[in-house]
């Protein structure tokens, strides 16, 4: 059958990238779905067994930060979109190594904006540049209000400042060459497939290890929670329904401090383990706190939900225990994606555990 659209997507074999990918691979057999990904520690190709040998899915092993690169790819498979998700995205190897966060988020999004330029020489009709940035961005909140799109950028970490840039290049590119772009700002995911690098899939790996818990300072952070599949969603609808040249904030209306997500995460898991309940809170170790940690993300999804008719179809507690389930059922690709390189960074993270 011949493809209505060559979509490429980046970053495909990362947490969130693969619930894209699968998504846009098993609904739109109509488009050709190109996955690019460097497959650093945080890809990896076991998160798409399932679609693999679709026919209307092809994996590209290449980084976005080589110009010659993308440009071939670029002039091979005709990309008529790109939906952006490569990046580095952990804010503490943010802190350890700020440069590798401006390679790969800022050069590696304007290599890839070059690329589109050079491909489509202003003929836009047709064509978009979905940018995937967070709600890390705008910073901080205090302990009242949301971020909405209006909200001015007031980036703390290296991962915020590095992705800030990003969505401004991006806008750039619209602005000077009328580059048709989108760009979301999504609050904290989570789900089947996250790096256990990351707060809920650490935790887990962690309980079940009998390893501590290491909460940040007094776990008075607050994060608004919303399960991957539902960020898929929101992004299936703006590729195809937002608005050009316009930013959209998606988040879970689900809001949760720390320490009391850790102790729900804590209840759950012993019941699923059948351990005495109790167990896995005693594990809680508090740590010394992450520098800059902002205290507090909240969305105002007001906008995507009156434009484009979204909202999150999965509660908290049924995502929980569907994340917890998963992590469960596939303790060997948690064992896999946590051997070798993952070991020495963990061992230097929590040095003092
Ligand atoms: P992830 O770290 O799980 O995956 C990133 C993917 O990008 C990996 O597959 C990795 O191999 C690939 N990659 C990294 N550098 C690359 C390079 N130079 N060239 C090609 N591929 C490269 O990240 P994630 O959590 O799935 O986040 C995906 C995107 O969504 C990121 O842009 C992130 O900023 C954004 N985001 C994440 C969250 C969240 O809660 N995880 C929330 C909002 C926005
Ligand atoms: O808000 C969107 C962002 O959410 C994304 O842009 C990032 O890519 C993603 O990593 C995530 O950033 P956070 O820093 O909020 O996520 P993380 O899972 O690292 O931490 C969540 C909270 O838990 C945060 O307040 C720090 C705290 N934490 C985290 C870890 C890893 C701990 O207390 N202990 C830990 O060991």
């Amino acid at each position: 059958m011949t493809k209505t659209k060559n979509i490429l997507i980046t970053g495909g074999a990362g947490f969130i990238g693969a619930h894209v990918v699968r998504r846009f691979v098993i609904k739109y057999s109509d488009y050709h779905i190109y996955n690019l990904d460097a497959l650093t520690y945080a890809g990896n190709l076991e998160n798409l067994t399932d679609i693999e040998a679709k026919d209307n899915y092809s994996f590209l092993h290449g980084d976005i930060t080589d110009q010659a690169y993308i440009n071939t790819i670029f002039k091979q498979y005709k990309f008529d979109a790109v939906i952006h998700l490569a990046a580095e995205s952990h804010v503490d190897r943010s802190i350890t190594d700020p440069l590798a966060f401006a390679k790969t988020n800022i050069l590696g999004t304007m290599v890839l904006l070059n690329a589109f330029k050079a491909l489509h020489k202003n003929n836009w009709a047709g064509k978009r540049f979905y940018h995937i940035s967070t709600d890390e961005v705008y910073g901080s909140l205090g302990e009242s209000g949301l971020f909405e799109e209006s909200t001015p950028y007031d980036p703390n970490s290296p991962y915020s400042a590095s992705k800030a840039s990003s969505d401004h290049f991006v806008r750039a590119y619209g602005e000077t060459y009328g580059l048709p772009y989108v760009i979301t700002h999504c609050s904290n995911n989570y789900g089947p497939y996250q790096f256990p690098e990351k707060l809920i899939p650490l935790f887990i790996n962690n309980i079940l290890d009998d390893k501590p818990l290491p909460v940040y300072g007094d776990g008075n952070y607050t994060r608004d929670w919303l399960y991957v599949v539902d960020h898929a969603i929101a992004i299936d609808l703006v590729f195809h329904k937002g608005e050009n040249h316009e930013t959209y904030t998606i988040g879970g209306f689900n809001e949760w401090k720390n320490i009391d997500l850790v102790k729900v995460l804590c209840k759950q898991m012993d019941e699923k383990l059948n351990r005495v309940s109790g167990t896995s809170e005693k594990l809680i170790t508090y740590v010394k706190d992450r520098p800059g940690h902002d205290l507090r993300y909240a969305i105002d999804a007001a906008k995507i939900n009156k434009e484009l008719g979204w909202n999150p179809t999965v509660t908290f507690e049924e995502g929980l225990s569907k994340t917890i389930d998963w992590y469960l059922n596939n303790k060997q690709w948690l064992s896999s994606v946590s051997s070798g390189n993952y070991q020495d960074y963990y061992k230097k993270q929590y040095a003092k555990l």
